[in-house]
């Protein structure tokens, strides 16, 4: 028995690995473009582990991607590969159209030609998972429920439009192919091994460097905030017992506007690693140019997943986001590598015309 992971040298992917492997001795074949986002040194820990194969490939490249199913016979594959940052869809589509459409149609053909080749006992038990996110449901007021499995889909950035595509593939291969898929839709994740473009680690890294903590527009955009471990236990549960066919939203139902995520993470930062001059690390907040066509607020209704399958989160907001900012601070070598030129270009060209 192996499972197969797409993007596991991701934040959420990597995480996904690691634990699976401290938990389970089942073989994970690892598959990763190594894009930026992509980082080897996450997967430092597990090096040499006998139970872990990393490839280096596109999801898109049937010929490697068939090869390697036919060679390992995996009985589930897990889905994690995209480009994932809304700044970079807004800065430049193409790429997110070529992975999260193109590359899952590529990957569910190399999936279909393979499980349609297992005998009948090992087809009824495969699983093709595929992890998306809450932003295909679009956004939300102030006063709205949380999204649940039915609401329709109405993404509004280039990057949640892909993933929305991408469910709808996944739905449709189920539907018209048989083959037997489950969607996770989730929200904001953070935790260890987040590339520091996304807010939390960003915040982290920019303040302990002095530098300004830019807040878009008025800060007052909601995210429902899920440490990703809680997300990687959610996913190893659909994978066990989800219904074939389904979809299942996972959230943390810890809902906070973008300022008081900043200011909750200076407060820990002015605890943990006061500055010298005696002053808050909310001192460096900056109010930039907002994102255009930002989404509101985006809330879960976690219920389906807890009631059919018995999940829910471990930690609280308060609780995870403390080990993640102890997390980042403990572990400045994987911070430094990180932050390399290619990074170091991103930022300057996102913020660059933002200050306002
Ligand atoms: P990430 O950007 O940190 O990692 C993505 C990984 O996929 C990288 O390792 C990258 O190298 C790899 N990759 C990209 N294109 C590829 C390709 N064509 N072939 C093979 N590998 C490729 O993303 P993440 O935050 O870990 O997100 C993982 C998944 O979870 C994504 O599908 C994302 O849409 C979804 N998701 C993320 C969040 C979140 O808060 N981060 C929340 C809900 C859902
Ligand atoms: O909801 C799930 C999604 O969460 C995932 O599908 C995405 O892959 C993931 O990147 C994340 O998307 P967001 O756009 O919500 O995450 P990000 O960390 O980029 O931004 C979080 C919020 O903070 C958002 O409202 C924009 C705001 N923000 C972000 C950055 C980078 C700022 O105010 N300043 C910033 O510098």
């Amino acid at each position: 028995m192996a499972i197969l992971v797409t993007g596991g040298a991701g934040f959420i992917g990597g995480n996904f690995v690691l634990d699976w492997l401290a938990q389970s001795g089942e073989p994970v074949i690892n598959v990763d473009k190594l894009t930026y986002a992509g980082n080897l040194e996450t997967l430092k820990s597990i090096d040499g582990n006998p139970a872990h194969l990393f490839v280096k490939a596109d999801i898109g490249d049937r010929a490697v991607i068939g090869e390697l199913l036919r060679t390992h016979q995996p009985r589930a594959v897990i889905n994690f590969a995209a480009e994932s940052h809304v700044d970079r869809s807004i800065d430049g589509p193409g790429e997110f159209i070529q992975t999260n459409v193109v590359g899952t149609f590529n990957l569910l053909e190399s999936v279909r030609g393979y499980w349609n080749e297992l005998d009948e006992a090992a087809r009824a038990a495969f699983r093709f998972l595929h992890v998306s996110t809450d932003e295909v449901y679009g956004t939300l007021e102030a006063d709205d429920p949380p999204f649940s499995e039915s609401n329709a889909y109405e993404p509004n950035s280039p990057y949640s439009a892909s993933k929305a595509a991408s469910d709808h593939l996944v739905r449709a291969w189920h539907h018209t192919y048989g083959l037997p898929v489950l969607t996770t839709n989730c929200s904001n994740n953070y935790g260890p091994y987040h590339f520091p473009e996304k807010l939390i680690p960003l915040v982290i890294l920019n303040a302990i460097a002095g530098k300004p903590l830019p807040i878009y527009g008025d800060g007052q955009q909601v995210r429902d905030w899920l440490f990703v471990k809680d997300h990687c236990a959610a996913i190893r549960a659909v994978l066990a017992g989800g219904k074939v066919g389904e979809t299942y939203n996972v959230g943390g139902w810890n809902e906070k506007p973008n300022l008081d995520v900043v200011k909750t993470i200076c407060g820990i930062l002015d605890e943990l690693k006061p500055r010298t001059d005696g002053l808050s690390y909310a001192e460096q907040i900056a109010f930039v140019k907002d994102r255009p066509g930002h989404d509101r607020r985006y809330a879960i209704d976690a219920r389906k997943l807890e009631r059919e399958l018995g999940w829910k989160p471990a930690e609280t907001f308060e609780t995870g986001i403390r080990k993640t900012v102890a997390w980042y601070l403990e572990n400045t070598q994987w911070t430094a590598n990180v932050q390399s030129g290619a990074y170091l270009q991103w930022v300057e060209k996102n913020y660059a015309d933002r200050n306002s």
